[in-house]
């Protein structure tokens, strides 16, 4: 690796030495679940917000063509957070939230009451890769947008995600990816990489989502790369789009069934 993002990179270490001491003490960890990033999350949220705005709605449009055959939208959030998307839904959308932070309550609670428009069924404090309250084929929309950056395993979250849609159903994302190699900007999130990673809870800056989503069994992709105008953040490059379930004729049957089960299984809440 060139010494010179080693150097930098030491340099931000050194800025953020308090850091680095209360995770070697194990306080930091604890911390930053509970408290920082829930407060951060809730506050970039709205910056964030700001700028992608156009992007999401225009994401989002399309989410009623997904509705089921009776009409119903069954939407499963992962990382739903602060509840950033809630707006964007169709009304009546039911929607189940998922994250495995269980500590968003007061901005997701915020969010909840700005958007009674939509219907919330569930909550689940579960990983992306492991959502196995959730039935096969029982959702019609998968929404996950700034989540694959933090998730441990990528491509079972994708397969899990695939999994709980129904057969034609849809995975809208938007992320934040690695920048183009030969720019400042993949060099400024080399050096901002590790104190980035422990800092914001396990954010990745440096992932090329774009192929894990190329190679995820999806039978149509709508992928799109853009620029986000967040200056002076390492975050700037990301893709958006949605993909899509392919139709399976014979699974259908078995996914009603599930579907069933779930409703049997009743709500869990936390
Ligand atoms: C940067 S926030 C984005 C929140 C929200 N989706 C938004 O767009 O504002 C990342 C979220 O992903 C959650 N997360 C991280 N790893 C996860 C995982 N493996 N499974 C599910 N959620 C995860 C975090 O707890 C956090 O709520
Ligand atoms: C994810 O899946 C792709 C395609 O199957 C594979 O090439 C890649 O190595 C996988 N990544 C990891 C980290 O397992
Ligand atoms: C895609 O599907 C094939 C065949 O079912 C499977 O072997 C492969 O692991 C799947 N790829 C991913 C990334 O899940």
């Amino acid at each position: 690796m060139e010494a010179s993002i080693l150097f930098f990179r030491a340099c931000l270490a050194l800025l953020a030495l308090p850091i680095y001491l209360l995770s070697f003490l194990g306080i930091w960890q604890p911390f930053c679940k509970k408290i920082f990033f829930p407060f951060f999350i809730e506050h970039f949220s709205a910056t964030h917000e700001k700028k992608a705005k156009k992007q999401k709605q225009e994401l989002f449009r399309n989410l009623p063509d997904f509705r089921s055959p009776s009409g119903e939208l069954k939407l499963l959030e992962i990382g739903t957070g602060c509840g950033a998307n809630f707006q964007y839904y169709p009304p009546g959308c039911k929607v189940t939230c998922t994250d495995i932070n269980p500590n968003f309550q007061q901005g997701l609670s915020r969010s909840m009451n700005k958007n009674q428009h939509v219907h919330y069924e569930r909550f689940l404090v579960a990983a992306g890769e492991d959502l196995h309250q959730v039935p096969s084929g029982s959702v019609d929309v998968v929404v996950c947008t700034l989540v694959l950056c933090s998730v441990h395993d990528m491509n079972g979250t994708l397969k899990e995600a695939l999994r709980v849609l129904r057969p034609g159903g849809a995975f809208y994302f938007l992320e934040h990816v690695v920048a183009d190699r030969s720019s400042w900007k993949y060099f400024w999130q080399q050096i901002c990489y590790p104190t980035w990673k422990l800092v914001f809870d396990g954010c990745c800056l440096t992932r090329e989502i774009w192929k894990n989503l190329e190679q995820a069994n999806f039978s149509e992709l709508n992928l799109q790369h853009l620029s986000i105008a967040l200056p002076w953040t390492p975050i700037q490059p990301h893709i958006v789009g949605y993909a899509v379930n392919a139709a399976r004729g014979g699974s259908q049957e078995e996914a009603a069934g599930e579907c069933k089960t779930a409703q049997q299984a009743g709500k869990k809440m936390y």
